[in-house]
């Protein structure tokens, strides 16, 4: 019996591979410094605890509507329109994480062939997701000089016919980088020239 082909698509996140063996070294008794998983290094806030426990025992623990539960999804598009985004509820769907709307998003967006521009260095999933979704994806480096931002005409350079999908990860990881306004409105303006999807993640 063999899986579907396009399961060899899928790489893996290192950073996995790294997290179980450090929890082995932990269960051997070693003293590990976590560096590999991108987690809080604080608790999950008590007010964020108690809601989760109170939730599951005011019964919430059945379907919710499909794109998420919507006094979340309202809430969700208030935070946005707070940070100058438009956006209603109507524009919000919530998943559990943000790999499987990266999966969504590709498999809606990328047809087999498309070329997806992404960060290099950049966080490894992309890679898997554009091939998964039969695309190929195309590398815009980061520049240390430029403080690992975005750079704009590295970016247009690549863009050719086949482009269909911008990705675009800010603050980026793993180097922290951020665009300026001006960056992203000149970005924004190359995606409506060549007609490109921007994933932003
Ligand atoms: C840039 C970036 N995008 C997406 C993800 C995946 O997020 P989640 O764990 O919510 O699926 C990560 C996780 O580290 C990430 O660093």
């Amino acid at each position: 019996m063999h899986p579907a082909a396009r399961l060899d698509t899928l790489g893996t996140e290192q950073a996995y591979v790294v997290l179980a063996a450090a929890r082995r070294l932990e269960a051997a008794g070693h003293r590990v410094v976590h560096l590999e998983i991108g987690e809080p290094d604080m608790p999950t806030p008590p007010h964020v605890v108690e809601a989760g426990i109170r939730a599951l025992r005011d019964g919430l623990t059945r379907y919710a509507l499909a794109a998420g539960v919507p006094e979340l999804r309202e809430a969700i598009a208030r935070s946005l329109a707070a940070r100058g985004v438009r956006a209603t509820a109507e524009n919000v769907v919530v998943t559990p994480g943000a790999k499987p709307a990266l999966f969504c998003t590709a498999l809606s967006l990328i047809a087999p062939g498309d070329e997806v521009l992404c960060p290099d260095p950049g966080f490894p999933i992309y890679e898997s997701v554009v091939r998964f979704a039969g695309g190929r994806p195309v590398y815009y480096p980061l520049d240390k000089a430029r403080e690992f931002a975005p750079h704009v005409e590295a970016i247009a350079e690549r863009v050719t016919p086949r482009t269909r999908v911008l990705i675009l990860n800010l603050p980026h990881n793993p180097t922290g980088g951020v665009a300026t306004a001006r960056d992203l409105t000149t970005l924004a303006e190359l995606a409506q020239r060549h007609d490109l999807w921007v994933i932003s993640d």
